[in-house]
């Protein structure tokens, strides 16, 4: 049976101008060096205690691919020992047990499989997976971390979405380092 009371969330962190990658896919310029005077500081308990929260990330391919960069550079994996969905249709080195690979109807997977097993799940990237949340109504809810920096070109935050989608800004936070986590929650709009 659905929890009825789960829900997704979409977040990822962009520039100014809605990338949130280079072309060739760098983020290198997610290390930023503002300061906001007065803005919230994250301390690490907390971030500790809310990432205790998330029961499941699902990404795309592509995002995957990042993240394991990422550890072969020493920085670590970002999503502990949560189970975590990656999309593809492609064979993808599985580099732990928390790890599966999905594919087919992505509707059917997150309101059958995920809503039933999971209360809080997140889609953390890329672009074109967060499109296709969007454009398939997929998302509750949409956190966005705008970071005090332009970049002029790169991957969209959410690829094609061919609709308008009202949301509900829900919660604001201006942080330290200039960087503003904006909380919206996705409007349903009545069936006609
Ligand atoms: N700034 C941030 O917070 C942030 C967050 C996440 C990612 N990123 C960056 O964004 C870039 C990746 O974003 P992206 O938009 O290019 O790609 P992406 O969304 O990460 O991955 C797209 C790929 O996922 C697979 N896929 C998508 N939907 C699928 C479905 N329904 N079923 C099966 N497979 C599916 C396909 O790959 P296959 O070819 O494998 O089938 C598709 O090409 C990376 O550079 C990453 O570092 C940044």
């Amino acid at each position: 049976m659905a929890n009825t009371d789960s829900r997704v969330t979409i977040h990822m962190a962009a520039s100014i101008d809605g990338f949130i990658a280079r072309k060739n896919g760098s983020v290198d310029w997610l290390e930023t060096s503002d300061e906001f005077v007065g803005g919230a500081s994250m301390d690490p308990a907390t971030v500790e205690a809310f990432l205790k929260t998330i029961d499941c990330y699902v990404m795309g391919s592509r995002t995957y691919e990042t993240a394991l960069n990422f550890e072969v550079k020493g920085l670590g994996w970002s999503y502990g020992e949560k189970p975590t969905f990656v999309l593809t249709r492609r064979e993808l080195p599985r580099t732990r047990e928390t790890i599966e690979f999905c594919s087919g109807d992505l509707a059917q997977f997150v309101n059958g499989r995920l809503r039933s097993t999971f209360r809080t799940i997140w889609f953390v990237g890329g672009g074109v997976v967060s499109g296709e949340c969007l454009r398939l109504g997929l998302a509750d809810e949409v956190r966005y971390s705008v970071l005090p920096i332009l970049i002029g070109d790169g991957i969209p935050f959410f690829d094609r979405l061919e609709r308008d989608i009202p949301l509900h800004l829900a919660e604001v936070t201006a942080y330290v380092s200039g960087t503003v986590e904006l909380r919206y929650e996705v409007r349903r709009l009545p069936a006609c």
